[in-house]
């Protein structure tokens, strides 16, 4: 497949409260403020399969394993890179997806501790042949995210413990620090506005645009 110059799979991760929300609006404002595409997306979700599964994988009242938690993610998955994710790079889009793969290894192979390979084995199984060329990793000391979530009413994975994130965050840290190619870290203590202005630097100067 060939794909135009500006095409670009950019993902944002970190454990909750990091400020993806808040980041990812100024990341499509500076991209589409450049003249180019983008496509706007998330995990769990981005395709109608995605979305309806992640009504499910939220669901406070219900409760699941990690095995069960990875199969309706890496179902959502499959549906939402081969349907969406792979057509909008296809035709020259930026894709800017809060969340995608990293986070099924911080959280159900950190958080919950289901084994790094066996996560390995179900994502080449599911097809999940794409990562990111960039992904920003907003990263939060747990002890802060924890405060953040307290402020609001929690899903499913926010009802987890500090120890929970702790391991998370320490599966974000390694996967950083074995593709620096890929994964930026942004220190997400900072000011937003500082954490803004670094992602949407980081994004422009990949893309050539200012
Ligand atoms: P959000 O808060 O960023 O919308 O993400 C929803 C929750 O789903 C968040 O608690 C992280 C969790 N999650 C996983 O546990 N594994 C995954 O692979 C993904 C994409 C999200």
């Amino acid at each position: 497949m060939s794909l135009s110059r500006s095409a670009l799979f950019v993902s944002l991760e970190g454990i909750e409260g990091a400020g993806k929300s808040s980041v990812l609006p100024a990341l499509a404002d500076a991209v589409l403020a450049a003249g180019l595409e983008v496509e706007l997306t998330r995990e769990p979700g981005g395709g109608p399969l995605g979305e309806a599964l992640r009504q499910i994988f939220l669901n406070p009242s219900l409760c699941l394993d990690a095995s069960e938690e990875l199969l309706l993610l890496y179902a959502g998955r499959r549906d939402h890179l081969h349907r969406r994710i792979l057509p909008a790079l296809a035709a020259g889009k930026v894709v800017l997806c809060d969340r995608f793969e990293d986070s099924s290894y911080a959280y159900q192979g950190g958080g919950r501790q289901e084994a790094l390979a066996r996560i390995r084995q179900l994502s080449q199984w599911a097809g999940i042949d794409r990562e990111p060329d960039l992904t920003f990793w907003l990263d939060l000391p747990p002890e802060q995210a924890v405060e953040r979530i307290r402020a609001r009413q929690p899903d499913r994975l926010e009802r987890e413990d500090l120890d929970f994130f702790r391991r998370a965050r320490e599966v974000f840290a390694a996967r950083a620090k074995g593709a620096p190619h890929r994964i930026v870290r942004i220190d997400a203590s900072l000011p937003l506005a500082t954490v803004q202005e670094t992602a949407v630097g980081i994004l422009c100067e990949r893309l050539s645009i200012s």
